[in-house]
């Protein structure tokens, strides 16, 4: 496990920038998890950049999100798909086709998330998962309590993250109250993982993640099992961190 603290946003960014650009040179076709919220928007303008600039390729690259609103069209600027084409994926070269997000529209969601493991595994897994942090420790939607071992499914959310998460709605009410995310056990299984976090209000959930002990109740805790994570923190959310990392 690595921990990689960084001054600010940008240097988020461009850190996070360079392990994946490095790892795509691995593999083709190569399978990026991606995840919403403001945090990996500095990551997703570097590989802009990149794309732009020093012809970072994602024509053969295939992306799965962790998670999506329940009942958001896609169309609505806060539905997860919508983030995803405005922030990244219209301003590089991935098909599009080849980017998939949950359906939170389905009817039956359990098989959306049975059908969404499946086409991860058809595919060889995730290569790269990118991750942020809730206040609460989550990782995805994986409120605290999810299992460990948890698949894509359905979660109702928390008050606090509903609260959180309001920033971006009109109203409070207007926050879907359930969603699709990827399990604890879908992000223990990808190849490498890298979880970002900026902002000081992340400070306590990242000291519990990191340096705590390995609880549900903390779900971004999780990742001291996987076998090839890398966190990316700003120093205002390293505040709290006891250890000797770097
Ligand atoms: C949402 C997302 C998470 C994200 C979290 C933090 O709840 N489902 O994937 O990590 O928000 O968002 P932000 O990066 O805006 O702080």
């Amino acid at each position: 496990m690595k921990v990689i603290i960084v001054s600010d946003k940008n240097h988020m960014g461009r850190v996070a920038a360079d392990l994946i650009e490095a790892d795509m040179r691995t593999k083709t076709p190569y399978v990026l998890g991606l995840a919403t919220g403001s945090t990996p928007v500095p990551l997703y303008q570097e590989l802009i950049r990149r794309n732009r600039e020093t012809g970072l390729d994602f024509s053969t690259a295939i992306s799965f999100n962790l998670d999506e609103y329940i009942g958001l069209e896609v169309t609505h600027d806060q539905s997860y798909r919508y983030f995803m084409n405005h922030e990244l994926f219209n301003h590089i070269n991935i098909n599009k086709d080849s980017t998939f997000v949950p359906d939170g529209l389905a009817e039956n969601i359990e098989e959306v998330g049975k059908d969404y493991e499946k086409a991860i595994r058809a595919i060889g897994g995730i290569d790269y998962q990118v991750m942020g942090i809730g206040t609460n420790g989550h990782i995805g939607f994986n409120e605290p309590g999810s299992s460990l071992a948890s698949r894509t499914r359905k979660v109702r959310l928390t008050e606090n993250t509903i609260l959180d998460n309001s920033r971006f709605f009109e109203r409070k009410e207007d926050v879907p109250t359930d969603v699709i995310t990827m399990g604890i056990g879908t992000i223990l299984d990808t190849r490498k993982a890298m979880l970002l976090a900026s902002g000081s209000n992340k400070a306590e959930a990242i000291a519990k993640s990191i340096e705590g002990p390995i609880t549900a109740t903390v779900p971004a805790s999780s990742l001291q099992m996987h076998p090839n994570v890398t966190w990316i923190v700003t120093e205002d959310a390293a505040v709290n961190l006891q250890l000797e990392w770097n």
